[in-house]
């Protein structure tokens, strides 16, 4: 049995990430290279299930790649390359779309909300996503994967398809079952307009998320006008169950400020919520305009984030490849 610790995690390059990714993921990936082997993949495949326009495309992989170095990777210690470079992906991708089944697929419900009630229109590609996926995570055999509470269900898939392989083919713990790995209070972050929906790249208002990139003007007019509540903040946030915007922005000042949300709520307690929306402004401004600063600096060399990658492809290929051979042998593949 593959005992040891891997971390794997993937960042679709479909334009700015924003403060959702940042707390749910990319704040997590970089704690956790300094106690565990990484590899944090650029998941451009992932991506074409949706068209991209060509030349954003490359640019938006490669803006990643700056994200993930000023939010504080380090390309010596963790593995950072891009999904297409390897195509090792693909092929696992094929034999574990035979491994995994229809009806698995037909309750994903990240693929009912992207698709909507345009299913029949939809790419074949969006519909199998989720054992590309697990092909991503299986291929290294990792064990630990730091992801939003959105991949959740991506992730029970990948344990599923993971044990029926080593069911089917006979070769108890072949395949690790992957541990998801969600942060506690971040697992979810909102929108700043409609505290029911998860932050997303994809929604229409920008004022609906923080991007990494915003300047300090930007960050201040969104938190300002993000929506909030007209009564005054309450001392315990379990008040503010059915009020999700006005709780979004408390966890969001919790986590950033790193104050337990409990000693936020006795600070905010009666004060009205332009108080909160100050403060929050102040931290995330100090927080998140150095990391976009940081990107538009890397950006400025893209030879030298070309380079990153390329490095980070050869060192992947080479676990790749010799998983992608024991697997070949186990399916019986010559
Ligand atoms: P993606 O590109 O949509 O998001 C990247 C990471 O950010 C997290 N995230 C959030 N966390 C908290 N609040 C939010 N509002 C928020 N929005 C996004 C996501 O959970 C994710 O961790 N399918 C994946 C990419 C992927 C992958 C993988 C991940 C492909 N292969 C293998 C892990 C392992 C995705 O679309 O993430």
């Amino acid at each position: 049995m593959n005992k040891k610790k891997l971390v794997f995690s993937g960042v679709q390059p479909t334009g700015n990430l924003h403060l959702g990714n940042y707390l749910g993921a990319l704040r997590n990936f970089v704690s956790l290279q300094k106690e565990m082997e990484c590899i944090y993949c650029v998941v451009d495949l992932h991506a074409i299930t949706t068209f991209q326009d060509p030349s954003q495309l490359t640019n938006n992989v490669l803006e990643t790649v700056a994200s993930f170095l000023a939010t504080g990777l380090n390309p010596e210690k963790s593995i950072i390359f891009n999904q297409s470079s390897v195509s090792a992906h693909t092929e696992l991708a094929w034999i574990l779309n035979c491994v995994s089944r229809i009806g698995w697929l037909n309750r994903m419900t990240q693929f009912k909300d992207k698709a909507g009630g345009e299913k029949e229109k939809a790419s074949v590609g969006l519909y199998i996503y989720p054992n590309l996926m697990a092909a991503d995570i299986l291929l290294y055999k990792a064990t630990h994967v730091p992801v939003g509470a959105d991949q959740k269900q991506h992730l029970e898939l990948s344990r599923d398809i993971a044990q029926k392989f080593n069911k089917d083919f006979k070769c108890k713990d072949f395949f690790p079952l992957p541990e998801p790995l969600i942060p506690k209070n971040v697992s979810r972050i909102m929108s700043l307009r409609d505290g029911t929906k998860k932050m997303s790249k994809s929604e229409e208002s920008d004022y609906s998320r923080i991007n990494l990139k915003d300047s300090a003007d930007e960050i201040s007019k969104k938190i300002k006008k993000a929506k909030s509540d007209s009564d005054t903040i309450p001392d315990n946030f379990k008040k503010l169950e059915d009020k999700p915007e006005a709780l979004n922005l408390i966890t969001i000042y919790s986590e950033v400020s790193k104050k337990d949300i409990n000693k936020v709520m006795i600070e905010m307690s009666g004060k009205e919520y332009s108080f909160l929306k100050t403060k929050l402004a102040e931290i995330l401004i100090s927080e998140i305009t150095p990391v976009g600063k940081e990107i538009r600096k890397l950006l400025e060399d893209k030879t030298h984030l070309r380079r990153i990658l390329k490095k980070g492809k050869e060192k992947a290929s080479i676990i790749a490849e010799e998983n992608l051979k024991n697997i070949r042998e186990k399916v019986g593949l010559l």
